[in-house]
């Protein structure tokens, strides 16, 4: 072993209990994916066909990952890594890899930069909910006016109207910082055990509610229910002329939108995971544990996420009602539901001012919890790297993820654009990059026998040997398939900002566009020189040659 200036810290964080590790994976992969973009995407990619993609990718890709996420990550920790660059170094003797694994630092870094500010709304919403300052609001205009429109503020005649955004902004990012740096057991762990009863029980009495609404002309919430769960047509997934008069998409858009949407809930892809999982000893299960996380996430996504927003939106607004908030980004959620609130008859009485306050808390309140417990799960590899790469103390590190994200989420907040930018790159194109790094590092060069060992160590469940193959064959060539599509379809318009990713780009959004993409490469640029600089140190020489040590 060579000289070593940075010594991983002496002693890394664990997990307190099994419980709590299941209890923070679960609020690390349910979030508002699971809530907002769900809905939104399976009824604008296809309804029944989605549904049908979406299990399939849950199968191919979904499962799969996990449990390489888990096993990437529970090695590393093993070696004393909690991010990926030192994760994959452990992996291979091929240098650079350690480079790609800054991108497991930087994309969730990059996501949570818009997540928190998403996160704050529904904040913001669930107080002005309980305060009745929705209540009698047009809720279009009121949504508007909280964020500034299209725009951002700076389209608008002064910045005048944009401090209930920043303040809310702000307490949400003070609440996370402060979980943040108390750290993994005594932080994180603490809001995750609160959290998702919580969650649970706010989604329930939901539910609950929008299972009983009485029929608005004939509209029940189980019509709206069969929106997409109708697999009848499945077949507009291999039939594009079909895709393309059903649901003016063609069939591959539906694929892609589907296995997006199985990356982004899951929150695999990113790094997020590999994290989370480093700090389980090395004998802890993995296997049986990765796939509750996936079974709590895949309940919480379409049993729980499924009955809420749209059977509601159906009953009160029908089909077209539907259709037209779910293509918006957030119409669904900020806009839709407050008047369908407002028209909900609660405890038997009359639907008024009573109804958005209790049940507008109880979503938007269930929306924030959702949210925070992911937004600390993308904020932890930052933490991490900065504290055992570069060696900050937890609050130094805290402060600094803080500073980044503060600064970032200015032209987020003020510009039309830049947050599409980011949720592109970072929240959707990157998952399926970063995924396939991991497959290939993980199952060929590594080694598939390994890694299947690597997964079963201390395991309390044998996986059907089928997904040995799934993982070897079908998970990489399904996501090469994926790059070569994109590759083919996207890549130049995209690059060459002459399409928006899934549309247009008008003056404002393009604008926001270069913004974005300038200010993420600068983000991984540093990230990359902040991992040159730690292995100059001699961070990551203990690993380097391990995989051949290892094989001999
Ligand atoms: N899965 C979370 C959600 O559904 C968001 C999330 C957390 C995430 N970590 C991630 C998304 C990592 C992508 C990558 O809202
Ligand atoms: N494009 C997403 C959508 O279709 C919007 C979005 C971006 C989003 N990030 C999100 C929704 C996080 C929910 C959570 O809705």
């Amino acid at each position: 072993m060579s000289t070593t200036d940075y010594a991983p810290p002496a002693e890394r964080e664990r997990w307190g209990s099994r419980l709590g590790l299941i209890l923070a994976m679960a609020g690390n992969a349910v979030g508002l994916g699971n809530f907002l973009r769900f809905p939104n995407q399976a009824v604008q990619n296809g309804q029944g066909a989605f549904m049908v993609a979406y299990f399939v990718s849950l199968l191919l890709l979904g499962i799969p990952l996990m449990w390489m996420e888990w096993g990437i990550g529970r090695r590393g920790g093993h070696f004393g890594f909690s991010t990926c660059p030192g994760m994959f170094q452990s992996l291979t003797r091929a240098k650079w890899v350690k480079y790609a694994g800054a991108i497991g630092v930087v994309m969730p870094l990059l996501i949570v930069i818009y997540y928190v500010y998403i996160e704050s709304w529904t904040l913001g919403y669930a107080v002005q909910s309980a305060t009745g300052q929705l209540t009698g609001e047009d809720p279009g205009a009121h949504f508007t006016n909280y964020l500034g429109g299209d725009g951002g503020f700076l389209g608008r005649e002064s910045l005048q109207g944009s401090w209930p955004a920043y303040t809310f902004f702000l307490v949400t990012m003070v609440v996370n910082l402060w979980v943040l740096s108390r750290g993994l057991s005594k932080g994180i762990e603490i809001i995750a055990k609160i959290g998702m009863p919580v969650l649970l029980l706010c989604a329930v009495a939901l539910v609950a509610r929008v299972l009983t609404l009485p029929d608005v002309e004939g509209r029940t919430a189980l019509d709206g229910l069969a929106i997409y769960w109708n697999p009848s047509q499945w077949k507009a997934l291999f039939d594009n002329g079909l895709a393309n008069d059903l649901f003016n998409k063609g069939s591959a858009a539906i694929w892609l939108a589907a296995a997006g949407q199985i990356f982004f809930t899951l929150s695999v892809g990113s790094g997020a995971i590999n994290t989370y999982a480093s700090y389980l000893t090395r004998d802890d299960d993995i296997a049986l544990t990765g796939l509750a996380t996936v079974s709590t996430n895949e309940f919480c996504e379409v049993v729980l996420g499924g009955t809420l927003a749209i059977p509601a939106a159906y009953v009160f607004t029908g089909m077209d009602g539907v259709m037209s908030a779910s293509s918006g980004n957030m119409g669904l959620a900020f806009i839709t539901m407050p008047s369908v609130f407002e028209q909900t008859p609660i405890f038997g009485g009359e639907a008024g001012a009573g109804s958005i306050a209790i049940l507008g808390t109880l979503w938007f309140g269930l929306l924030f919890v959702a949210g925070i417990t992911s937004s600390l799960a993308l904020s932890q590899p930052t933490m991490a790297f900065l504290q055992d790469t570069m060696g900050l103390t937890r609050r130094k590190a805290a402060m600094v993820v803080g500073l980044i994200i503060l600064l970032f989420v200015q032209p987020v907040i003020l510009m039309g654009g830049v947050l599409d930018e980011i949720d592109y790159w970072a929240g959707t194109f990157g998952l399926v990059l970063f995924s396939t790094v991991e497959v290939i590092l993980f199952m060929w060069v590594f080694g598939s026998d390994r890694a299947w060992k690597e997964i079963h160590h201390g395991s309390d469940i044998r996986i059907p040997r089928l997904f040995k193959f799934l993982m070897t064959w079908v998970t990489p060539f399904v996501l090469l398939a994926m790059l070569f599509l994109w590759g083919r379809d996207e890549m130049l318009p995209i690059l060459t900002f002459e399409a928006a990713p899934g549309g247009e780009y008008t003056e404002t959004t393009r604008t926001g566009a270069y913004v974005g993409r300038t200010l993420m490469l600068a983000l991984f640029a540093f990230f990359a020189i902040l991992v040159g600089v730690a292995a100059k140190r001699g961070r990551f020489s203990a690993v380097e040659d391990l995989p051949a040590e290892e094989a001999s």
